[in-house]
């Protein structure tokens, strides 16, 4: 059988476990040989725990064994994880991870460390969980010249909008409940200021256009500013507010941004609520395609490394070509992407109407019965640069949301 070791025994870690005994029967006939856990790396001890007997504290036991021939990364942050992966590559082992930070940040290099090595370094669970992306940019779309692709790729966030939309409810009252039943992380930062779907489109970008994209180089605006009042105004609108994680070729150039932005009913991400992710690929020859399930959780994440296990052990002595170029993407600058914007000031329909007219052009005019001095308006498309020159002129600007063409 094929000896694996397991990097972290946290959430998805057991996750991998548990999968690999459920699926024990299925999983053997798929790859072809048993697979079997050696070791499970962890600071921690775990009495009782079905691991007890194969835990080890120092990574040393697993470097130096040869029999390990494919290491699962899910301890998640970049340090220790990073050497980890890289010495385990470097001993010729296979590397299958979710941890979408250290693949963001050194993923390139890591797949180049692997190529020379004969192995393999997978990292499907890094983007959208269970679901699968990243094998088919790397070998199902392989035919297309892939021209966008827009992402829910974070729970937590859509599952807060999906309940402050549904109950008009404010983001800190959401995210305190979210967090009590354990959607929302203590430290909620990375989620909730767009962070992490930033290092996972970076991810999607860089295999989908064979072009580096920094994460560092990406827009991103989180939805701690979305408040109930925005939603009262979506809802008239006929549309929901999503955190949409973007990157769109535009001429020879692309542009990619991480915001909160108004999608109707006509977009298949308008029904993409609560937990769940979904990727939107559009493609030259393929036309549109969408991607949806589970984007996080224990077995789903755990159920996308499995598969890459299962991968890498088909895949012995052969390293599966991934397309991730050095050449660094050429993005546009984010002041020429255009848009519609909603945006809610202070003040009086009537009185200020004529005013906005003169600002912004034709502009959709709407108000929420019950939000005496405020009003909202809808502008036509306008780059970046534009609005925020037209804005600034605006005496009191209350929020904007970008609205998705
Ligand atoms: N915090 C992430 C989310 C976990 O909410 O989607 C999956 O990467």
């Amino acid at each position: 059988y094929y000896q694996i070791a397991v990097l972290g025994y946290g959430t998805v870690g057991s996750g991998v476990v548990e999968v690999l005994d459920t699926n024990k029967e299925s999983i053997k006939k798929r790859a072809g040989e048993e697979i079997h856990i050696k070791y499970v790396l962890d600071l921690r001890d775990f009495p009782g725990s079905p691991i007890e007997n194969i835990l080890v504290h120092d990574f040393e036991t697993i470097i130096n064994d040869p029999e390990v021939k494919i290491v699962v990364e899910v301890m998640g942050g970049v340090e220790p994880a990073y050497t980890f992966s890289k010495r385990a590559l470097e001993a010729g082992k296979s590397v299958c991870t979710s941890n979408k930070e250290l693949v963001a940040r050194h993923g390139l290099e890591l797949i180049e460390i692997a190529k020379a090595h004969k192995v393999n370094y997978m990292f499907e669970a890094s983007c959208g969980g269970g679901i699968p992306i990243i094998r088919p940019l790397n070998s199902s779309l392989t035919a297309d010249e892939i021209d966008e692709i827009t992402g829910i790729l974070n729970g937590t966030t859509n599952y807060i909008l999906t309940e402050m939309g549904d109950r008009y409810a404010d983001f800190d009252e959401v995210l305190k409940e979210a967090q009590e039943k354990g959607y929302a992380e203590r430290n909620p930062e990375a989620d909730v200021e767009g962070y992490d779907a930033c290092r996972k489109i970076a991810i999607l970008s860089s295999l989908a256009y064979g072009a580096h994209v920094n994460y560092e180089n990406i827009y991103t605006e989180g939805i701690t500013r979305i408040t109930a009042e925005d939603m009262k105004y979506a809802s008239l609108l006929g549309m929901k507010v999503k955190l949409l994680a973007t990157s769109k070729r535009k001429g020879e150039k692309f542009y990619a941004m991480v915001c909160p932005e108004l999608v109707g009913k006509n977009s298949p991400l308008y029904s993409v609520n609560g937990v769940f992710n979904a990727i939107f690929v559009h493609g030259n020859v393929l036309g549109d395609a969408m991607f949806y399930g589970s984007g996080a959780g224990k077995l789903p994440t755990a159920s996308a490394v499995v598969g890459d296990v299962v991968d890498c052990a088909k895949h012995q002595g052969k390293t599966v070509v991934t397309y991730w170029s050095s050449k660094v993407l050429d993005q546009v600058d984010i002041k020429d992407v255009e848009h519609r914007f909603f945006v809610r000031v202070k003040g009086n329909l009537q009185k200020d109407k004529e005013k906005i007219e003169v600002l912004f052009g034709k502009a959709e005019f709407i108000s929420v019965p019950g939000l005496d001095n405020e009003f909202g308006f809808v502008t036509e498309m306008m780059s970046e640069g534009t609005f925020d020159e037209k804005a600034a002129a605006l005496p009191e600007i209350l929020g904007r949301i970008r609205i998705r063409a």
